[in-house]
């Protein structure tokens, strides 16, 4: 039976409790969607015990409509992760995550300032600080992120190695809808026609043949583009529909 804990004290006693058994944790904000569970069921299938995070991390929001508007479903998030077989779901609220408001924090001091980092002022720092709790919380032996938030998901891998932490970060596929629009949380803020006009961003992204290009045929389109940059081997764009931000990044084709 999925035991659900919203108080880190009860927490830490039940993570006491699972002894040497592996487990496996996969940090969400929840609005849970497809891209989520293929991250639970890996979670499932590699560990012994699967937990699942739910804290939607204000300080990992630069912009606070875009906070108050992120969506918010904890019931049916939970009964998703019953039906996915999850054992434990860690769902603490701010005041105990941030006991001294936002006083310690981790920070890339040079961290190279693209995409996300120049973008969202403040949304790395956010994300790499939640996540040292969250893995010192769940003490799990990995942990699993989207390659959809390709840049979170290096950044964290590179802290984790930086700070000697011993969770395991794995990388997973991005999922896809039919139409090739990469699954995300804010998906669900757009209106049936936004879904379909989203599914170019990945389809521009694949296409086109340089950055600039893709911004033009994006514009285009209706889009209002952050940005379209080349890194690491890969093309990321962030780009506004109907007020709602989407990111995405492809391979660059070799
Ligand atoms: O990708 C997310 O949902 C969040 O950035 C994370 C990793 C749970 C940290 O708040």
């Amino acid at each position: 039976m999925m035991r659900v804990w919203n108080g880190i004290a009860e927490w830490r006693q039940r993570r006491a409790s699972m002894g040497s058994a592996s487990v496996g944790v996969v940090p969400t904000m929840g609005a849970l969607h497809s891209g989520h569970a293929s991250l639970v069921d890996r979670c499932r299938r590699e560990n012994e015990i699967a937990v699942v995070t739910i804290f939607v991390n204000p300080t990992q929001f630069n912009d606070p409509t875009d906070l108050d508007r992120y969506p918010q479903t904890m019931e049916q998030d939970l009964a998703l992760l019953r039906e996915l077989g999850v054992d434990d779901v860690l769902a603490p609220n701010a005041r105990e995550m941030y006991p001294h408001g936002y006083r310690y924090r981790v920070e890339a001091k040079d961290a190279e300032r693209i995409m996300e980092a120049k973008h969202r002022p403040g949304f790395l720092e956010g994300v790499m600080t939640v996540v040292m709790k969250l893995l010192n919380l769940a003490r799990a032996d990995r942990a699993y992120f989207g390659e959809k938030d390709f840049q979170q998901l290096r950044t964290v891998s590179e802290m984790v190695e930086e700070f000697f932490l011993t969770t395991e970060i794995i990388a997973c596929p991005t999922v896809r809808t039919a139409s090739g629009l990469a699954e995300s949380s804010r998906n669900c803020l757009l209106s049936p026609a936004g879904l379909e006009k989203a599914a170019e961003l990945y389809r521009v992204l694949m296409q086109a043949d340089s950055a600039a290009t893709a911004t033009g045929w994006l514009e285009a389109s209706g889009f209002r583009v952050d940005y379209v940059e080349e890194h690491w081997g890969r093309r990321f764009a962030a780009a506004f529909l109907e007020g709602v931000r989407l990111i995405d990044n492809v391979p660059l084709a070799k």
